[in-house]
């Protein structure tokens, strides 16, 4: 079964209520997802393994802690996870990015892929999936599809605002996929926005409407 990480640190915390807040605008929502994206990061790489080297400081030789060269890659969903790209980049910029496009099925109402790019070496790369939003989960289940049929072996997902519906829709279809969020909240309303949530992620990143 999937774990579930709510990353409650106060500074995440207080970004979150003026990401929340509609009277937040534009620039200032793109900073703050940006900066709460860098926290997440701290967060989720709690788990990088080490290796030890030996260096010489100014005083003398001393063994110490890298990280051992793991490959990561970062896939935002389009349109909104490419809001949280730059700030993770800040803290692991090696990490490659592909991107990973989904619309909705008119008829079916089912994510359907439309572009995917992914880094060549799939099946060695530890991928974190960005969505700011984990709404009903079909679009983060569709995404965790599609990088493990090109062979992805290990996927974290990662969003700020979830819902329990979205939670149990990942840890249904993949329980090996672990989900990292700022927040949990209530539900789902009938318009298929989360309450209270932040309205549309990718509206409010970009200006549209
Ligand atoms: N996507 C959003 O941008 N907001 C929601 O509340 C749900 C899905």
């Amino acid at each position: 079964m999937s774990k579930v990480y709510v990353f409650d640190h106060p500074l995440i915390q207080h970004k979150l209520t003026y990401i929340r807040d509609k009277n937040t605008g534009t620039k200032e929502f793109r900073e703050l997802v940006d900066e709460v994206a860098t926290l997440m990061a701290f967060e989720i790489t709690r788990d990088m393994p080490l290796e030890e080297i030996e260096i010489d400081t100014p005083v003398m030789k001393a063994k110490t802690k890298v990280l051992s060269g793991k490959k990561m890659a970062i896939v935002p969903i389009l349109r909104a996870g490419i809001g949280m790209v730059d700030g993770i980049l800040k803290l692991i910029p090696a990490a490659k990015v592909g991107h990973i496009g989904l619309y909705r099925d008119p008829e079916t109402l089912k994510p359907v892929e439309y572009y995917a790019k992914l880094p060549a070496d799939v099946e060695e790369r530890d991928f974190i999936i960005v969505d700011p939003m984990l709404a009903t989960g079909g679009s983060a289940v569709e995404a965790i599809n599609s990088l493990k049929t090109r062979g992805a072996k290990s996927i974290k997902f990662m969003c700020l605002i979830a819902a329990p519906e979205g939670v149990q829709a990942i840890q249904e279809a993949h329980p090996d996929v672990d989900i990292y969020i700022a927040a949990l909240d209530e539900k789902l309303n009938d318009h298929g926005y989360i309450v209270p949530g932040l309205g549309d992620a990718g509206d409010r990143l970009f200006g549209t409407k």
